[in-house]
């Protein structure tokens, strides 16, 4: 199929390089919104893994998820500039705009440090929020 041949080509990416499981996971994760079992499988084979040693690292780290995400997802960055900025004191109101609605993910830096705190929708970046700002982009997601 098209996915083992994507994956394929990630893995060969990754190849060689020291540590390459959680790279590839993180490319078939942004790819296909899921790592799920099938790609599980193709990981494994990829690199001489068993699917158990795959599976494990996959749900050990929250940034992977077995199935496309049905919600709207807003990502928020809660790296160094964006706390020094306040993101944390903000985040409270975040959790409450987003009720089960809306799925916030949270990420390290989307390299707008200087306008932060930052968040992303989609293709659509969103800096200098404040709470009110920051709740009004949630639930427009
Ligand atoms: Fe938030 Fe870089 S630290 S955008």
């Amino acid at each position: 199929s098209s996915k083992s041949e994507k994956i394929g080509e990630i893995i060969a990416e990754h190849h060689g390089r020291e540590g390459p499981l959680l790279p590839i996971l993180h490319d078939v994760q942004e790819e296909f919104g899921c790592v799920d079992a099938e790609s599980e499988g193709l990981i494994a084979k990829g690199l001489n893994l068993s699917r158990a040693d795959v599976h494990g690292v996959v749900s050990f780290y929250h940034d992977f998820t077995a199935e496309p995400e049905q919600r709207p997802v807003v990502q928020i960055c809660r790296a160094e500039a964006c706390k020094a900025r306040g993101v944390e004191a903000i985040m409270e109101q975040a959790r409450a705009a987003a009720g089960d609605r809306v799925k916030l993910h949270t990420v390290y830096c989307l390299g707008l440090c200087s306008v932060g705190p930052n968040a992303r929708v989609g293709d659509t970046l969103h800096a200098r929020l404040d709470g009110p700002a920051l709740a009004k982009v949630i639930e427009n997601a």
